[in-house]
């Protein structure tokens, strides 16, 4: 039996953080054996909040891409992808948008938090707006059966499945209505809920082990303990819940020890320091070799973005025959 899909990706607006580990590619570095994988790097997204800044995209995809590569994504198994280079998927964005309402857009919790972090609340750039219908063209036009992504995604997921119910019922059952694969999320260095670059509370995978050091430093702790030997509740500690995800082995006994007074911040943080550095040490050091080679990762991309495209083709024959819109036939395009 052929193996069942998988898209997922990431904006390129910056190179990955432990975030973007936690969240999403850990993940798909586990499904990748079981699920033919598709990663998307989601350049015309990343457009929607910085398209006064194309220069930053080529540094920015390559800096997704290594990053992914340098995590253990295996681009033998995973088809890693440029998402502008797919014309198929901006074809079925312009399609699927006759199968939303713009009020159906603005009630988009994530599109609400975004937009008030990028100051859009009053001027909300159209592009920006429909992101998430240009995400369904993403998941659809691969016919992927999962997605595995973070919660703040789920508003996409369940908007893509919107689109391909009516899609199906108007035109022809032609699309996959996929499923989301919940992954976990990490709090920010500032307690936040989320860890996001625009934030400013983040871990790169790429920070130099001094730079992991200062950030932890500067982590939230329990406010309420003063000196090493008050009694901390490490259920609202951020350094906490780091060494719950990046440090199983230990986790128990820093718990017990915190609770009781036992353990300083200090050292509590010096030693999460020592784990995570030992976690990004083997990531740092794929990720150097990856930097001395670019045109390996550019390869990488362009033999997805290949494969990527044939997909797409053949979603669109399926596609402009549903819609009628298959007047003739037309050139084949590689
Ligand atoms: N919106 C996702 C993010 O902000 C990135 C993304 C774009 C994506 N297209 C996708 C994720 C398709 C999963 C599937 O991280």
């Amino acid at each position: 039996m052929e193996k069942k899909r998988i898209l997922t990706g990431d904006r390129p607006t910056g190179p990955l953080h432990l975030g973007h580990y936690v969240g999403s590619v850990a993940n798909r570095v586990n499904l990748q054996d079981k699920y033919d994988t598709f990663i998307i790097i989601a350049d015309v997204q990343a457009l929607t909040t910085n398209f006064d800044q194309p220069e930053r995209l080529k540094q920015d995809v390559l800096n997704v891409a290594m990053d992914n590569i340098a995590c253990g994504v295996d681009p033998a198994k995973a088809t890693i992808f440029v998402q502008s280079m797919v014309p198929a998927i901006a074809e079925l964005t312009i399609i699927y948008s006759n199968l939303v309402t713009v009020q159906q857009l603005f009630h988009n919790p994530t599109i609400k938090t975004e937009a008030a972090q990028y100051h859009f609340e009053e001027s909300m750039p159209y592009g920006f707006l429909g992101y998430p219908v240009s995400q369904a063209a993403d998941i659809t036009f691969c016919r992927a059966h999962l997605v595995p992504v973070g919660e703040d995604q789920a508003p996409h997921i369940e908007l893509t499945r919107k689109i391909v119910r009516k899609f199906n019922a108007i035109y022809a059952p032609v699309l996959i209505e996929p499923e989301q694969i919940l992954n976990p999320r990490l709090i920010g260095l500032d307690g936040n809920a989320k860890m996001s670059k625009s934030l400013g509370n983040a871990i790169y995978l790429s920070d130099p082990p001094e730079e992991v050091q200062r950030k932890v430093n500067r982590a939230v702790t329990d406010p309420a303990r003063i000196h090493p030997q008050d009694k901390g509740h490490p259920e609202v500690c951020v350094v906490f819940a780091y060494h719950k995800v990046f440090n199983s082995g230990e986790v128990k006994d820093i718990e017990e020890r915190c609770r009781n007074g036992l353990i300083g911040c200090v050292p509590c943080k010096k030693r999460l320091t020592a784990v995570l550095n030992q976690f990004l040490e083997p990531i740092r050091a794929r990720r150097a070799e990856l930097e001395k080679n670019p045109d390996t990762v550019w390869d990488v991309l362009q033999n997805g973005t290949k494969r990527a495209r044939t997909e797409g083709e053949k979603t669109m024959a399926l596609v402009r025959e549903a819609v009628k819109i298959n007047y003739f036939p037309i050139p084949e395009r590689p």
